[in-house]
C-alpha cells in the first residue's frame, strides 16, 4: 500500500530555475553534446571575487584535503588574487583587518569598493554595552535567561522607531501569551553602528544616545559605519555578544525597527516550538534545536541593477542565493545561533545580511522555515486597517511609529469574531 500510495501521490518537483550544462549540441539527435571544455578545470580565474575567497576557505576546511598538504594544495589562481597579506591572513586569523589588494577594483561601485575593502575586518569595539542584560536580578545567568531575545536593528537617529518599540511590541520584561496566557521573560536590545560626523555628514547625536541609553539600558553599539552594506556586522557581531552575555536565551528575533511584530502571538507560536522540542528530544537525545523561521525565499539571483541599493556586481558574486529568509524578523533558537556565530566564521562576508546568515545556515546542512505569519512584504493594501486581518500575522513590514502604537491598541483585544 505504501508503495501504491507513493507511486499516486509523486508529482515531479517543479523547478524554476533549470542547470543547463554548457557544451555543443550537434543538430543531428544521434550525437550526444559534448563539453566545450574539460569539466575538471574548474576555471576559479573566471569566477566572481567573492566566490573565489570562499572556495580558498572552503578548501582550507575541507576536512578531506586538510591536513599536512593544504599548502600544495592551494592553486595559482588564489596566489594571484590574494595579497600576500591576504595570505598570511587567510592561514592564521581573520581578525586581522588587512584590505586585500584586489584586481579592477576602481570598477565597483562606491558602497561595493568600501565593502571590498573591509570585508576582512569582523571585529569592532563596543562604545555601548548592556552586560548585565540577561542577568539583571541575580548573578546566574540561568535564572534569568530570556525566553525570547529580541534584537533589532536600528540607526543612531532612529530615536522614535525605538521608543515605540519599547512601548508596544518590544517592551522588555515578562510578556503574556496570547492565547495559552503562558508568557514568557522577554528582552530587548537595539543593534546600532555609529553615525557621526566621522562616518559621514550625520549630525552628533551622541549625548543624545547617552541619555537615551542611562533611560533604557537597551543599546548595543560598535564602533563600525552604520551602511546598509555593514549591516551583516550586527548580526556577526550580536552572536559574540549573545554568546558572551547571554548565552541561556532560548529564542532569538532578529528584526528591523520598522515592523510590526504580536510578541504574544509569536511567544504562543515558540512555547509550541519547545514543547515540540522537548519530546522530540526525549526520543531522539537530540539537543540541537534547530528552529529557523521567517518568510523563505528560494531560488532568489543576485540584483543585477546598478540603480538599486541591492546591486551585486557580476564580478563579485555569481551564482543563485540558497534560500534565506526576508530580513524584516526571522526568529530562530538560541543554540542555533551560537552555532551559527561559529560556522560564521568560515563564510566570507556577505554585504546583504539575510542572504548571508542563508548562507551560514546552508554551511550547518540547515535551511529556513517558512511561516505563513511572517509578511515581510506587507498585507494586501485593502486590509491593512482592518484589525481580524492580522489574527494569523506574527510580524508585518512596514509600520511607522504612530501606526506602530495604533496597531498596538487596536490589536490589543482582537473581537471575538474574528
Ligand atoms: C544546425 O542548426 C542550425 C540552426 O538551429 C542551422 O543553422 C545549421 O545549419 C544546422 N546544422 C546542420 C549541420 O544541420
Ligand atoms: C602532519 O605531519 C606531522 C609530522 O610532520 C604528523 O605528526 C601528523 O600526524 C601529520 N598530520 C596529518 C593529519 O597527517
Ligand atoms: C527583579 O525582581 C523583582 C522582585 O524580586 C521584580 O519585581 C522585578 O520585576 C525584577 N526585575 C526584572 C528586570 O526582572
Ligand atoms: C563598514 O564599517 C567600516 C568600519 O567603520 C568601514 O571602514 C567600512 O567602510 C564600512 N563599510 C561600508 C560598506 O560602508
Ligand atoms: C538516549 O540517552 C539515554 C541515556 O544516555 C540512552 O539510554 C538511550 O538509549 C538514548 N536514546 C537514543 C535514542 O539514543
Amino acid at each position: 500500500m505504501v508503495s501504491i500510495f507513493v507511486t499516486i501521490s509523486y508529482s515531479p518537483p517543479k523547478i524554476t530555475i533549470h542547470y543547463v550544462a554548457p557544451g555543443i549540441s550537434a543538430n543531428s539527435s544521434a550525437m550526444a553534446s559534448y563539453p566545450l571544455r574539460p569539466f575538471w578545470n574548474l576555471r576559479l580565474e573566471d569566477s566572481a571575487l567573492w566566490n573565489q575567497m570562499q572556495h580558498a576557505w572552503d578548501r582550507q576546511h575541507n576536512p578531506i584535503l586538510r591536513g599536512n598538504t593544504t599548502g600544495m594544495m592551494r592553486m595559482n589562481s588564489e596566489a594571484k588574487l590574494l595579497s600576500e597579506t591576504e595570505e598570511e591572513c587567510l592561514s592564521d586569523c581573520m581578525a586581522k583587518c588587512s584590505v586585500p589588494r584586489v584586481h579592477g577594483l576602481d570598477s565597483y561601485p562606491d558602497q561595493m569598493k568600501a565593502f571590498i575593502r573591509s570585508m576582512h575586518c569582523r571585529e569592532y569595539p563596543l562604545l555601548i554595552n548592556q552586560p548585565s542584560l540577561c542577568r539583571k536580578n541575580s548573578s546566574s545567568f540561568i535564572l534569568d535567561s530570556p525566553m525570547l531575545i529580541m534584537a533589532i536593528k536600528s540607526q543612531v537617529g532612529n530615536f522614535e522607531n525605538r521608543q515605540a518599540i519599547r512601548e508596544t511590541w518590544g517592551r522588555s520584561g515578562l510578556v503574556r501569551g496570547e492565547s495559552t496566557k503562558k508568557g514568557g521573560l522577554v528582552r530587548t536590545v537595539f543593534l546600532l553602528g555609529r553615525q557621526d560626523s566621522s562616518t559621514g555628514p550625520h549630525p552628533d547625536l551622541k549625548n543624545l544616545l547617552e541619555l537615551e541609553n542611562q533611560k533604557y539600558q537597551d543599546i548595543l553599539q560598535w564602533d563600525f559605519r552604520d551602511t546598509f552594506f555593514n549591516l551583516t556586522l550586527k548580526d556577526l557581531l550580536f552572536w559574540h555578544w549573545l554568546e558572551q552575555y547571554c548565552p541561556h536565551a532560548i529564542f532569538v528575533f532578529k528584526g528591523d525597527d520598522d515592523v510590526f511584530v504580536r510578541t504574544g502571538a509569536l511567544l504562543d507560536y515558540l512555547h509550541m516550538q519547545w514543547e515540540e522540542h522537548i519530546l522530540w528530544r526525549a526520543y531522539t537525545n537530540e539537543t540541537h534545536m534547530n528552529l529557523f523561521v521567517g518568510e523563505v525565499i528560494n531560488n532568489a539571483m543576485p540584483n543585477r541593477e546598478p540603480s538599486t541599493k541591492y546591486y551585486i556586481p557580476d564580478s563579485f558574486y555569481q551564482g543563485v542565493y540558497p534560500p534565506y529568509a526576508g530580513g524584516g524578523g526571522v526568529v530562530y533558537s538560541g543554540s542555533l545561533a551560537l552555532r551559527l556565530k561559529k560556522v560564521s566564521e568560515r563564510v566570507r562576508l556577505f554585504p546583504i545580511d539575510d542572504v548571508y546568515l542563508g548562507m551560514c545556515l546552508y554551511r550547518l546542512g540547515l535551511s529556513p522555515s517558512h511561516h505563513p505569519g511572517f509578511l515581510t512584504f506587507d498585507l494586501p493594501e485593502a486590509d491593512r486597517s482592518k484589525p481580524c486581518a492580522y489574527k494569523s500575522v506574527l510580524l508585518v513590514h512596514r509600520r511607522t511609529p504612530n501606526e506602530m502604537l495604533m496597531l498596538w491598541k487596536r490589536l490589543r483585544n482582537l473581537p471575538g469574531h474574528c
